[in-house]
């Protein structure tokens, strides 16, 4: 049984993999914490996890009685007012203006599997024995709101999935303005805080620090997720590594506007609390309305980052992206983008397409241009038919003309804009999200549809489905590049305004399901100036991102580094763009930016026609080797070895294993190259101690025990010698080694 529960003291012990989730119902019949962590044997009684003593700075006391405060025990979705002072997971505005309320259990339900979420992307089950889910429900008799706190637990892996639904069940009509989706009190504040931060281009570096007193919070309230910070905060042990140690993550599977917050009270509890961010949110709950919240899923581990990052790795994988293309091999792409931006025509197009065929390239992707008038970013969001003027024969045959060639066709879309210089704007310019007497602000001249309109969302639909119903198309790069301001909509009534930002969220979500299921068959990349909305809720329906629009190898390292530690290879778009790089004029060898870009969902992003012989020969190599070893690259497990953010920043390693462990593929990178450097080794992870590797290009084999204790010696740079150094030294050097298991060789 993976949920046990003590009738007697109203205690619920969900078990994982290794993982255990404790709580009971209070003597208030509100909801207390007592234990995430490390799986425990379960008993009868945990009632001693939760500490109930006299402090004199308690005012609130249940029943007089001295040993209880809300002040000091660790609940698990707590409400405001009644004493506890720490930030409530949720507030309710009453029609007379009281924002108090009571919501003590009324029953529970263990339902088998995982019930899935109306209108919300969320992780699920193939196959009902694989995980258990807890609702309990709550429920407050002034309000007459129910609660319904809803916990899964996975049997095989170690994760908690909360989320909440708000019902009014009563006459009066309630704002929520505060529905947070799940909110722990953990007992101590012992941990280093670790979040994904960034901007446009560099997105999920990781920072850390240590927790302190008080509040500490990230948040977007742009629209999207944001590239500035990531729905996902860790939560680690001061000495916790890759390899070792305590670590707690919490990931929100959302991809608008999120609050990710640790508050560390006076007795040192450390209160997570994450959802939608409750800054300029308020919903309307008319009686007989529900409020369904997005869900976080809460993942632990004691054997460090990469266990933790490996866990979200196989769930988002195999369990949050769905469809076609959730487990099989992505093709090796081909983006004109970078090559041409907004100046193509179809012999441009199909000369890139046959070059690219010849080299092995399995797909063709026209991005940003096709449509409208769009020969630069000031025109034509909105009108999705093709550009004569560029395309003379329309879409259709140059689809056919590449798929004649054996490759597959790609399509990019922004569907949730509008160019003030469009048709769609003339016909319907009540259509954006604005503010009546407000100038609307420009984004890259583009103005944001208001897709918490039903008719909007209809309308984009009809006009995506008819050219995906057209041609041929196997892929959609949806992309999305601007943020949300004057926040308001012309359907929505005064009172609902602060609802435009979750509803646009359901609309966006709406548009990508119907998408999905009529066109089964594409696969959907997302992208929002490059990752500025890469997070779990995009990955339900587009089972890769665009990771960023900075493609020098240098730069990805740490933003591939930053992302994998909640994001699996398969979802990563990562391609090899031209030199000197377009963002920051960098030149690094082909080599190097194959090497970095081989941990992802690979791909191309220059013109191959302005290739020399030398260069296609190698790129033709680079295809047929990322070909040969892409099922490890995409599914295997990845670890991290040698962190970018970590020292001088110089070195970054990590490796993808197979999940039989007898393949490995280990990448190594140098930023600036050493003189006479010192014997420099890296240890590799996650093989098997007792299995003997064979490395490419080196004469011995190795025992998986040797590899990951002694590690792999790199090689020096210049070494002072006339010849000096060896091929792979100078500035952004890379190395890759491949390990077959002997058996398997
Ligand atoms: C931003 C994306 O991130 C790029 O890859 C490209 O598609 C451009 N938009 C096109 O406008």
């Amino acid at each position: 049984m993976t949920i046990h529960i003590n009738q007697e003291n109203s205690q619920f012990h969900l078990q994982g993999k290794e993982v255990s989730y404790i709580f009971q119902v209070m003597r208030n019949g509100q909801i207390g914490q007592l234990y995430f962590g490390q799986k425990l044997r379960h008993r009868d009684d945990f009632s001693h996890l939760s500490k109930e003593e006299f402090r004199v700075t308690s005012s609130y006391l249940y029943e007089e009685d001295p040993s209880f405060s809300l002040d000091t025990v660790k609940q698990d979705y707590p409400s405001y007012g009644t004493s506890d002072y720490r930030e409530p997971a949720f507030h309710i505005i009453q029609p007379d203006g009281s924002r108090i309320s009571n919501f003590t259990y009324q029953s529970h339900q263990v339902v088998k599997g995982k019930p899935g979420l109306k209108g919300l992307p969320a992780t699920y089950v193939e196959d009902e024995t694989e995980a258990e889910t807890l609702v309990l429900r709550l429920f407050d008799e002034v309000t007459e709101v129910e609660l319904n706190l809803m916990y899964t637990v996975y049997h095989n892996r170690n994760v908690i999935v909360r989320s909440v639904n708000f019902i009014n069940k009563g006459v009066e009509e309630h704002v929520l303005d505060r529905a947070l989706s799940a909110s722990i009190d953990l007992p101590d504040s012992n941990f280093e805080w670790l979040q994904l931060a960034g901007s446009w281009s560099r997105e999920r570096h990781i920072h850390k620090q240590r927790l302190h007193p008080g509040i500490q919070r990230i948040q977007s309230t742009r629209g999207t997720s944001s590239s500035q910070h990531n729905p996902y905060i860790g939560l680690k042990r001061p000495e916790t590594t890759e390899i070792e140690g305590e670590v707690y993550g919490f990931s929100l599977v959302y991809s608008g506007n999120f609050l990710a917050q640790v508050e560390v009270d006076q007795y040192d509890i450390s209160r997570v609390s994450m959802g939608i961010s409750p800054f300029d949110f308020s919903w309307k709950l008319n009686p007989g309305e529900s409020f369904q919240t997005p869900e976080v899923v809460m993942g632990y581990s004691r054997a460090g980052l990469n266990d933790l990052s490996q866990t979200y790795h196989d769930l988002y994988q195999g369990r949050l992206a769905r469809g076609k293309w959730r487990d099989r091999e992505r093709p090796v792409l081909i983006n004109n983008w970078e090559a041409t931006y907004f100046d193509f025509n179809e012999e441009k197009l199909l000369s890139i397409a046959e070059q690219s065929q010849k080299l092995g390239i399995e797909l063709f992707v026209l991005d940003d241009g096709w449509f409208g008038r769009r020969n630069d970013d000031t025109t034509s969001l909105g009108d999705w038919f093709v550009d004569e003027a560029k395309l003379p024969n329309g879409l259709k045959p140059l689809v056919d003309q590449v798929n004649d060639l054996g490759m597959s066709f790609g399509l990019w879309f922004e569907p949730e804009m509008v160019s003030k210089e469009s048709q769609l704007y003339k016909e319907h310019p009540e259509w954006i999200i604005h503010v009546p007497g407000r100038k609307p602000s420009t984004g890259r001249h583009q103005l944001v549809l208001d897709f918490s309109n039903p008719d909007v969302v209809e309308y984009i639909y009809e006009q995506m489905a008819a050219v995906l119903s057209e041609s041929n198309i196997e892929y959609v790069k949806w992309d999305m590049n601007r943020y949300m301001t004057e926040i308001g909509s012309a359907r929505l009534a005064s009172d609902q305004q602060m609802e435009v930002p979750h509803r646009y969220m359901l609309g966006v979500y709406h548009l990508y399901e119907k998408l999905v299921n009529a066109f089964p068959h594409v696969l959907f990349e997302s992208c929002a100036s490059g990752g500025a909305r890469f997070d779990p809720g995009m990955l339900y329906y587009a089972p890769q991102g665009w990771t960023s629009d900075d493609t020098d190898a240098i730069e990805r390292l740490s933003i591939q580094y930053g992302t994998s530690m909640v994001y699996p290879l398969s979802g990563m778009g990562a391609h090899i763009s031209a030199v000197p790089n377009h963002q920051v004029k960098r030149v690094t060898s082909l080599k190097t930016r194959g090497d970095v870009a081989y941990f992802g969902a690979f791909g191309y992003e220059l013109d191959v026609t302005e290739m020399d012989d030398e260069e296609k020969e190698q790129v033709k190599k680079q295809v047929a080797w990322y070909k040969e070893h892409r099922h490890l690259l995409q599914y295997g497990t990845f670890h991290r070895l040698i962190s970018p953010f970590e020292g001088d920043g110089n070195e970054t390693s990590w490796m993808a294993v197979s999940k039989d462990q007898n393949k490995a593929v280990v990448g190594y990178y140098q930023v600036l190259a050493r003189v006479n450097p010192g014997f420099n080794r890296v240890k590799l992870s996650g093989l098997d101690p007792d299995k003997e590797y064979r490395m490419e290009g080196f004469e011995r084999t190795y025992f998986g025990d040797e590899l990951m204790h002694a590690g792999i010696q790199l090689e020096g740079g210049y070494d002072g010698s006339q010849t000096g150094g060896i091929d792979e030294s100078g500035d952004f050097s890379s190395q890759l080694f491949v390990l077959t298991s002997v058996n398997e060789s």
